[in-house]
């Protein structure tokens, strides 16, 4: 089968991961979720009290930081590995990493530090990424691009389940307004603001179940793989 890259950029709590996960299983091909290495600096800062404003701390706390994927072999769930730590829960419940998320991607260094890790996973294609600048920046020369939206009350709600099931007592009004402050700064940061590409395919999800959005994706990853297959 053509290897070819699948770059997925949206908004906050779209669903892109779980999207770029069933078409991973599907296609036999590497998925990178780039907001947990977002999620993954923010963590390492704030465990070591390192002051985001002061960009020399930063870099100088960017060589220490060494951020792995692992398949859990039961869950067969990818995870995330903070120098060589299993970070996959606290990443996502932990509401201090959601808060500080954004301002801390929105450095030009730790994006620089983590978009060349992120090209040296794909460079061998095959790979499903999802994020905010994956078809502008990351991969420009994607044979794929989506952009997911959905309406934000609808992805607050899909998030707050999502918390609650883990057991967060974040309220509903809370996640909303995390999501319109993170799609805010992410969308107007200077270094690789949140767009939609000029040739991505813009998918909104507000009103289609998980089923017929992957019909859908699977009709285009077919038409790619397909044209010089
Ligand atoms: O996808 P996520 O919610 O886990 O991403 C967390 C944050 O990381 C998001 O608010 C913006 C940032 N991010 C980014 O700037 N660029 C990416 N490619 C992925 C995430």
């Amino acid at each position: 089968m053509k290897q070819i890259v699948i770059a997925i950029d949206g908004f906050s709590s779209c669903g892109k991961s779980t999207i770029a996960k069933e078409l991973s299983k599907i296609l036999t091909y590497k998925y990178v979720d780039t907001g947990a290495m977002y999620r993954a600096v923010t963590l390492y800062l704030i465990q070591n009290h390192i002051d985001f404003n002061n960009i020399q701390d930063v870099i100088n706390a960017l060589e220490k930081i060494s951020i792995t994927f692992k398949i859990d072999e039961q869950t067969q769930i990818q995870e995330t590995f903070l120098n060589g730590e299993n970070i996959e829960n606290e990443i996502r419940v932990n509401p201090r990493v959601a808060g500080f998320v954004s301002n801390v991607s929105s450095i030009s260094e730790v994006r620089r530090f983590l978009v060349k890790q992120q090209q040296e996973l794909g460079k061998l294609r095959g790979i499903i990424m999802d994020g905010r600048d994956i078809g502008t920046v990351v991969f420009p020369d994607a044979e794929l691009k989506l952009f997911i939206t959905a309406d934000p009350n609808v992805r607050a709600q899909r998030r707050f389940d999502e918390l609650k099931a883990k057991g967060n007592t974040t309220t509903f009004e809370e996640v909303l307004a995390n999501l319109t402050k993170r799609d805010y700064i992410d969308s107007n940061r200077d270094d690789s603001p949140l767009m939609k590409a000029d040739d991505a395919i813009e998918i909104d999800n507000s009103k289609i179940n998980q089923k017929e959005q992957l019909e859908l994706i699977l009709k285009l990853v077919n038409e790619k793989i397909g044209l010089k297959a």
